[in-house]
């Protein structure tokens, strides 16, 4: 008597999970509700797609054939998603954000030297709202992948075009893992992950979420030289007072008690060898170390 009736409750909870799933999918398919609401906002054009190779590669066509600025790139599922270091990233439909927003800097504003700045301004965005939208305790691991209970739950991949020294466009991507179906399996996994869902213990609006992070992006975007912005970003840091280990590639090439952050988005180290040292973004990896 049991056997069949647990089956058959099994079987009614795997139609509902399925069903949810299909509603999720088909809510991000009303693109009009969510151009409509994007609208809203001062972006520039609004292009979104149900499946493509990556955002930011999309992104970067669109601005050789003209894109406007702030122009947004946003897609249900990647194909092909660009991770930090030369990774990939997985977007799953109906779980994630994954979007790239199109940026034309004021000549001066963003130098080599400052390029850590937008990657800065992407974890912020993410990060303001989940502290202050979603009362999640958000923090950032520099320089841009967003924490939640010490499991990332957003990278950013800043991608640009020089002219010499002067920045030509910038795409900032940015992807997001919202519902528990976000997250690579473990053997994918450089760092712990978790999704919004997870944490927050409730479902999440997709296109909610993403007007709240824009609206933060917006806010900041034209606040970038100054001291607020730098002040905003390390106030979230993740490890500030910690030991921290700097990789490039498997290579340790310092250990510390990380300090803060620069204006220009560089990583101040009080590093064991004695000597206070900044590191710019490029391809440095950090590490938490316990030393208890
Ligand atoms: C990282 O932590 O390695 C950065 C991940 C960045 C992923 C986003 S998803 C939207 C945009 N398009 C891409 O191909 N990558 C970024």
């Amino acid at each position: 008597m049991l056997v069949p009736f647990l089956f058959e409750e099994f079987r009614r909870f795997i139609r509902a999970w399925s069903l949810n799933q299909i509603l999720r999918y088909n809510l991000f398919m009303d693109i009009s509700t969510w151009k409509i609401r994007l609208n809203e906002l001062p972006l520039g054009e609004i292009y979104l797609f149900q499946e493509l190779g990556s955002t930011n590669q999309t992104a970067e066509t669109l601005i050789e054939e003209g894109a406007p600025p702030f122009s947004l790139v946003l897609a249900d599922k990647q194909t092909a998603g660009k991770g930090r270091h030369g990774r990939s990233w997985q977007t799953n439909p109906g779980t994630s954000l994954a979007f790239s927003w199109i940026l034309y800097p004021e000549p001066g504003i963003i130098t080599p030297e400052k390029l850590g700045m937008l990657s800065g301004l992407g974890a912020l965005g993410v990060a303001e709202t989940l502290i202050e939208v979603y009362q999640l305790a958000a923090e950032i691991k520099w320089p841009n992948d967003v924490l939640v209970e010490g499991k990332k739950v957003c990278g950013v991949l800043v991608e640009v075009h020089w002219s010499g020294n002067l920045l030509k466009d910038a795409v900032l991507g940015i992807g997001i893992n919202v519902s528990r179906g976000s997250v690579p399996v473990n053997k994918d996994l450089h760092f712990p992950a978790s999704s919004l869902e997870e944490v927050c213990g409730r479902e999440i609006s997709r296109l909610e979420l993403l007007i709240q992070v824009m609206s933060s992006l917006l806010k900041w975007y034209p606040e970038l030289q100054s001291g607020d912005f730098t002040a905003a970003w390390q106030e979230k840091l993740a490890y500030k007072g910690e030991t921290v280990t700097l990789f490039t590639g498997d290579k340790i090439i310092d250990q510390g008690t990380m300090q803060g952050v620069s204006p220009e988005g560089s990583l101040i180290l009080d590093s064991d060898s004695g000597e206070v040292r900044t590191y710019q973004t490029g391809e440095i990896r950090l590490r938490p170390v316990d030393r208890s």
